[in-house]
């Protein structure tokens, strides 16, 4: 196993300085390759990518999987998705054929993703990803910030660096810290603060490559970190027919008795993507304490009620706010 190791890390190396060497362009053709070996590192439980100290703790690597296909979002939220990818995969074209480098002070293509919790921000992050054949690096803000003083901005640097060596897409989860106004300095933390959003909006600068952020609340965005997303998008809860479409999709390939009406679920239950999975996954538990061979309606019917237990309780503690969509 080590010697395995050994002899991967050394392909990978080998690999990696040739890779550097080439274009751009035909570059791009032979990631997948570090990529196929990175991948049997990972089924080996061990890395081969550059490890930086504590970065690989804060940053989850996700190999995407999911296609535009799996995403159900309401009409003019996917047209802007498609956009989005319409824009990242025409942007160097547009820098190279019309000269605009000299005036673009960055390579980077920055998309905010705002919405309620399970509105599909991630998916969306992950079929970007996997749209661009890159990997997908998840970053929760939260496990960048350190109590210590100087070393949350530390931490971004060394995750902005990690992504642009393995050439991820990056992905800034639960961003509403981050990407709110930064405050009038009172005490150190404000201070500490407005540091760690200066970097990052240097980080952002320099990176050359795609990063998601994904907020929760529309409110109060920094007017500096606003200018450097090139796209808002508002995730929306999903409408009836959009939710049977949820429905469907996920429970394709699911054993469902002939019973189950979609269309009713979706009437009944006002639930995001999040719930709607949820619940499929209650109903399985409760089909499986019954020993029933295939999902019922009975089943999905009490699955979607123990979520709105759930959600009834989130939403009386005031988790569900109200969305301003910029852009
Ligand atoms: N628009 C959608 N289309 C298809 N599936 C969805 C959609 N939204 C949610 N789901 C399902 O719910 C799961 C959770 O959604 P996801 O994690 O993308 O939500 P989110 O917006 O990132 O939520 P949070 O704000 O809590 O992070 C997905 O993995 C998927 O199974
Ligand atoms: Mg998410």
């Amino acid at each position: 196993m080590a010697k395995n190791q050994q002899s991967l890390e050394r392909e990978v190396k080998l690999l990696r300085k040739q890779v550097n060497t080439l274009n751009e362009r035909v570059r791009d053709r032979f990631d997948f390759l570090l990529d196929e070996l990175k991948e049997i590192g990972y089924r080996n439980k061990f890395s081969l990518e550059r490890n930086e100290s504590n970065v690989v703790s804060m940053v989850s690597a996700i190999v995407p999987k999911k296609n535009l296909s799996d995403l159900v979002l309401p009409f003019d939220v996917e047209s802007q998705v498609i956009m989005a990818l319409k824009q990242i995969n025409n942007y160097s074209k547009l820098v190279k054929g019309y000269g605009l480098k000299k005036i673009l002070k960055t390579n980077t293509i920055a998309l905010n993703f705002i919405g309620l919790p399970g509105t599909g921000k991630t998916l969306t992050a992950e079929v970007v990803a996997k749209h661009l054949g890159k990997k997908l690096y998840v970053v929760r803000y939260s496990d960048l910030v350190d109590s210590y003083v100087g070393e949350t901005s530390k931490n971004i640097v060394k995750v902005f660096n990690y992504a642009r060596e393995n050439s991820a897409v990056l992905f800034f989860d639960e961003a509403d810290a981050i990407a709110s106004t930064r405050t009038n300095v009172m005490n150190a933390t404000d201070s500490e603060n407005n540091l760690v959003r200066n970097v990052l909006l240097k980080e952002l600068e320099n990176f050359n490559g795609v990063v998601i952020f994904a907020t929760n609340l529309a409110e109060n965005f920094d007017k500096a970190f606003e200018r450097r997303i090139h796209m808002h998008i508002l995730f929306k809860m999903p409408e009836a027919p959009d939710r049977e479409r949820l429905w469907k999709t996920l429970c394709k390939g699911l054993k469902v008795h002939k019973d189950v009406n979609f269309k009713e679920l979706s009437h009944r239950y006002s639930f995001s993507g999040g719930n709607v999975r949820n619940a499929i996954l209650n109903a399985a538990r409760v089909a499986l304490n019954s020993n029933k061979k295939s999902l019922t309606m009975e089943d999905f019917v009490k699955g979607c009620d123990l979520v709105e237990k759930g959600s009834l309780s989130m939403t009386s503690s005031g988790v569900n706010k109200e969305l301003r969509y910029i852009g």
